[in-house]
């Protein structure tokens, strides 16, 4: 073969290979909401792929990811996401863009923006805007009403999420129809961004971690997992926010996009102060450095800034590629990187008995704020970065507030290879693995008992659950916790002082504690000691299934525990519940079930629920939770179907229970009625309408039981 043959076919393997690699984080971005790769990689490589794909135009495919924009579509079935086991998303309607959603060309350099401004017609007016890092919306108005509510989806199509943006309170559910300066056409689009703001996603996410959940990485992808909630109840309490961007539709006032935006404002929409016109690369170079700076006082994540050609008549003669539009383009800002020394690796043990690797580092100033510690999250990932300590890394800050670890700068190293070892031994458990010596510590850093790693799990664990220090202090941080017993007065430093003094072993000894003991110590006193025991008293009037979420079963969080407690109303009950039994329980999978049963098996456990039992806490389901409220749904089957404004879907249910009625998952002759919310499936419609099955909104439904 020649050499051009060679290349030729080195570059046609490159492309192959590219556009899987790009099709594979598209997913993890978009579907996954765990994104792999940098967007500066991504970008890096798309344009690597643009330009072998303009060498080699007999290897075009209408599929390659240069040609169309990743996909977030969850559709009526929501089965991706399901399966990945991600934020739940079923159940929305999917719906055709009336206009295309496209993406934009970005650009990492201003010397890229000098040479687009270069190519626009002369004398041609910019308008720059903040480039906001959330997800695209389009919000449909007809005759004045917000109507639908799409995700970019696959740029074609979008999920309709109109139920979740009705909760987002900036955005007008109508316009003001009157208004008779700027008149609302019949049909109007409005494209933005919705977010959540670093507050909001601070929030979220300390609540993610006291019940055990997975942290989201940035508030984009919290948005997203979000937007694609099925309960509207949940997505208003976590506050999403929106800034709009783009106005879209025929007969629209005014002919340039800054005037758009100034009407839609009028028109009651959240659109930024920040957007200006510029007329020079100049004015262009003077936005993008003052909002660099700025922009870090903002309460929302930016990632850069867009540019956009204002006059319209201008925007349509330029045009559209596959993609993008040729009138806008985005300038990225840089994520924050830094290169500096890896010192040591040191371990953390969790409540749950999960080691963490974290990274101690040579302190380095990073957007404003001084790193020295990360997060190496498991031994896979140590692997996959091949660090060793003594390294040189690079630790970035992008649009996490979390400072990570990106890689390793290899030129910098200067020990001998180390070996990592995979030695393993499989005595007894076989679904425990043993610690290999040389990556991870053997045992645990805290009580020194042998560390475990079960088959399919990232995480080390100590197993010591009983007496590991940090285990049974988080344990009882968890229990007095508020969304638990919600203990006032004793918080974490209590718990430590209490623990180190001997005074607390385990929850059950919190119910223990005397007032002398307390008021001893030097940093409580008689007034602390009292509060404390006040709250240690109330406790006791912790409904079960909230005792139930107390005790710290690994993965069962507040929703479960709640779930669980209404089948089994009591502790005794639960105790001797089969792994079939709780398997059947909505939400309970079988590794849950399994760590119920673990729970259960253990003896110092058991003593423990004795001595709280005996201390008066709540081991059981009062009668007025358990009784039903009426009788009014007896023997009726119910089908709940769709997405709700007042309640959720898991409210509707016990609604149901509480009244005597029986819920059901599908439609059938024997079907009661349906209790239908917004987007309910095509199918469930089609078939209740053949069997003549009613079909009540949910205002319907709630205003027959306040009637009974
Ligand atoms: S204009 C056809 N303006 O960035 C014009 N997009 O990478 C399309 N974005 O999908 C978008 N802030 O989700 C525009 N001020 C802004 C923006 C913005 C954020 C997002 C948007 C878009 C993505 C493109």
């Amino acid at each position: 073969m020649d050499l051009f043959s060679q290349l030729n076919n080195v570059e046609h393997e490159e492309i192959l290979a590219l556009r899987q690699e790009l099709e594979q984080a598209n997913y993890q971005y978009y579907v996954l909401n765990a994104p792999t790769m940098s967007d500066y990689d991504f970008d890096q490589k798309l344009r690597r792929l643009q330009d072998l794909e303009a060498l080699h135009p007999d290897m075009f495919d209408a599929n390659s990811p240069t040609q169309h924009v990743g996909s977030d579509l969850i559709g009526a079935k929501g089965e991706r996401l399901k399966a990945k086991g991600t934020e739940k998303g079923k159940g929305f309607e999917q719906v055709t863009h009336r206009y295309p959603m496209l993406s934009l060309s970005n650009s990492y350099s201003q010397e890229e923006i000098a040479d687009w401004l270069r190519k626009l017609p002369a004398n041609v007016e910019i308008v720059c805007e903040l480039k906001y890092d959330g997800l695209s919306i389009s919000l449909w108005y007809e005759n004045g009403i917000l109507t639908k509510a799409l995700t970019r989806g696959d740029g074609v199509k979008g999920d309709n999420v109109v139920a979740n943006i009705r909760t987002i309170t900036s955005i007008p559910q109508c316009l003001p129809i009157t208004d008779t300066r700027y008149p609302i056409p019949a049909f109007v689009e409005l494209r933005g961004e919705v977010l959540l703001s670093w507050e909001a996603f601070e929030r979220l996410n300390k609540e993610r971690e006291a019940q055990e959940e997975q942290l989201f990485a940035n508030p984009r992808n919290a948005a997203s997992g979000t937007l694609k909630l099925q309960d509207p109840n949940e997505v208003a309490r976590r506050g999403l926010d929106c800034y709009l961007y783009y106005m879209l539709g025929d007969n629209l006032p005014a002919n340039t996009h800054y005037d758009r935006l100034q009407i839609a404002k009028a028109w009651g929409f959240p659109i930024s102060d920040s957007v200006k016109v510029c007329h020079n690369l100049e004015e262009v170079m003077e936005y993008i450095a003052y909002w660099d700076v700025e922009r870090k006082n903002l309460p929302v994540a930016t990632d850069g800034i867009v540019l956009k050609v204002n006059n319209i008549a201008q925007q349509e003669e330029l045009g559209y590629t596959a993609k993008s539009p040729r009138w806008a383009i985005a300038y990225k800002f840089p994520a924050e990187k830094q290169l500096t020394r890896l010192n040591a690796i040191t371990y953390q043990v969790g409540r749950t008995g999960v080691v963490t690797p974290v990274a101690n580092l040579e302190p380095v100033q990073l957007s404003g704020t001084i790193v020295q510690r990360a997060t190496l999250h498991n031994e896979d990932f140590i692997r996959q970065l091949d660090i060793r300590e003594g390294d040189m890394v690079w630790v970035e800050k992008g649009g996490e507030i979390i400072p990570k670890i990106v890689s390793v700068e290899p030129r910098t190293r200067n020990q001998e290879p180390r070996p990592i070892s995979n030695d393993r031994t499989d005595e007894g458990d076989k679904s425990l693995l043993l610690a290999p010596y040389s990556i991870f510590p053997k045992n645990c850093p805290e009580c020194g008992t042998p560390l475990v790693r079960v088959e399919g799990e990232a995480a080390w664990r100590c197993p010591n659950e009983a007496s590991c220090p940090p285990q049974i202090k988080g344990k009882m941080e968890h229990f007095v916790s508020r969304k638990a017993m919600n203990i006032d007065g004793l918080g974490s430093e209590t718990i430590d002082l209490l623990y180190s003094q001997g005074l607390l072993h385990n929850i059950a000894d919190i119910y223990a504690l005397q007032q002398e003991d307390i008021a001893r110590q030097e940093r409580l006193g008689e007034k602390s000691a009292q509060n404390m025991l006040t709250g240690i008293e109330q406790s006791k009037q912790v409904p079960w299934a909230r005792v139930l979420f107390a005790l710290g079963i690994r993965m069962v969080g507040e929703t479960t525990a709640k779930k669980i407690a209404r089948r089994f109303p009591s502790i005794d009950q639960l105790q001797w519940a089969t792994l079939e039994q709780l398997t059947a329980i909505d939400d309970v999978g079988e590794q849950i079930a399994k760590n119920i049963i673990t729970y259960f098996n253990s003896l110092s456990n058991l003593e423990i629920i004795n001595r709280l039992r005996q201390a008066g806490v709540q081991m059981e389901s009062q009668e007025e939770e358990q009784a039903p409220q009426s009788d009014i749904l007896q023997g009726k089957s119910i089908v709940v179907s769709g997405v709700f404004a007042h309640h959720s879907r898991d409210e509707y249910k016990s609604m149901i229970e509480a009244h005597g009625g029986k819920n059901v998952g599908s439609v059938s002759k024997k079907t009661s009625f349906i209790l239908a919310g917004e987007n309910m499936g095509p199918e469930k419609r089609k078939k209740a309408e053949a069997l003549g099955v009613s079909i009540l909104t949910e205002e319907e439904f709630l205003l027959m039981l306040n009637n009974e």
